[in-house]
């Protein structure tokens, strides 16, 4: 069993109007559709389960977050604790801070996206929790920087730059959608000023702290996938990863009721009964399945 991490909430931002998925999220929403075999916000959600947060906000519009609560409920299925806040309109990352001000009180905060997916050597979440102060982001190679956040290291591996969607990518390293702040963010997010796109930017919350001296960041080994899921081939693609894996091991990935067994905020018995409930489905079987695995 994982050692529960103390302090931290987790919000999970899953708005936006969804338009590159078209027609698909004509009527339902983006982080609601199938990544194989389970709705897409499961996977950030498992994300901060498996970093022992317990307490979750879930941002998303007026239309979609009856739809979310009807799918995740109040979490004491898995033995969290969900909350949900609406952002009326898309007005960038960096607003998540301050639709979650009451949520976050006085604590540190991960914020994920809705439509991130990782998988792979995870130990960079535990490592990045247990940093009390400043804020830590995360750095992943890929061949098409200009579509991100793009962090730019001097020859000591130092964060030098960071900057959203340049024209001319100083790096090769894309920030990844999730992020590790200390109480401060909260007063940052306040501070910013939108962006030439109207949005409060995450990049820009980024740089307050770079420019503190007080940013880490990490780059993730290749041993670790990201993948977005933002637009229709790359929900393909992401549904490809997740059946290959699926298939080969015989392991789920971002089943909320698996991570939260072996994270130990369910009991094999709980485990047992929400198989139970859906025996009649392969997922249900898998949950049994795990259920009788001896420990
Ligand atoms: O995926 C990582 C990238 O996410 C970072 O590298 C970039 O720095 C960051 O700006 C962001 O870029 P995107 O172009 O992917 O951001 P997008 O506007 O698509 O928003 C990402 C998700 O967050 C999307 O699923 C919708 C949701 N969202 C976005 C905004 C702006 C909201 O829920 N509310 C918002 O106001």
């Amino acid at each position: 069993m994982e050692e529960q991490v103390s302090g931290w909430k987790g919000i999970v931002l899953a708005g936006g109007a969804g338009s590159r998925l078209y027609p698909s999220t004509a009527a339902t929403c983006k982080q609601l559709l199938p990544v194989y075999d389970k709705p897409m916000i499961y996977y950030p959600i498992s994300i901060l389960m498996l970093g022992g947060i317990s307490e979750i906000l879930v941002i998303s519009t007026p239309r979609d977050l009856p739809l979310l609560r009807d799918l995740l409920g109040d979490g004491s299925r898995v033995g969290v604790e969900f909350s949900y806040a609406e952002q009326p309109n898309p007005g960038g990352i960096a607003e998540a801070f301050l639709v979650g001000e009451n949520f976050i009180g006085g604590s540190p905060t991960c914020l994920i996206l809705g439509d991130n997916l990782f998988y792979g050597d995870m130990r960079f979440i535990r490592r990045a929790l247990a940093k009390k102060t400043g804020g830590t982001i995360f750095g992943y190679a890929v061949q098409d920087p200009a579509r991100y956040g793009v962090v730019e290291f001097d020859e000591a591996g130092k964060a030098l730059s960071i900057e959203e969607k340049p024209k001319a990518p100083k790096s090769n390293f894309a920030v990844p959608g999730f992020y590790c702040y200390d109480n401060r963010v909260v007063e940052i997010a306040k501070e910013l000023e939108p962006s030439d796109r109207g949005e409060l930017e995450i990049t820009d919350v980024n740089r307050k702290y770079l420019e503190k001296g007080e940013l880490q960041v990490e780059v993730l080994s290749r041993g670790t996938a990201w993948l977005d899921m933002g637009t229709p081939r790359s929900l393909l693609d992401a549904s490809n990863f997740v059946a290959s894996i699926e298939s080969r091991q015989g392991l789920k990935i971002g089943c909320l009721e698996e991570v939260a067994f072996r994270s130990g905020f369910i009991s094999r018995k709980q485990l047992a009964a929400l198989g139970e409930e859906v025996k009649g489905s392969e997922y249900g079987a898998y949950l049994l399945s795990l259920a009788e695995e001896s420990s």
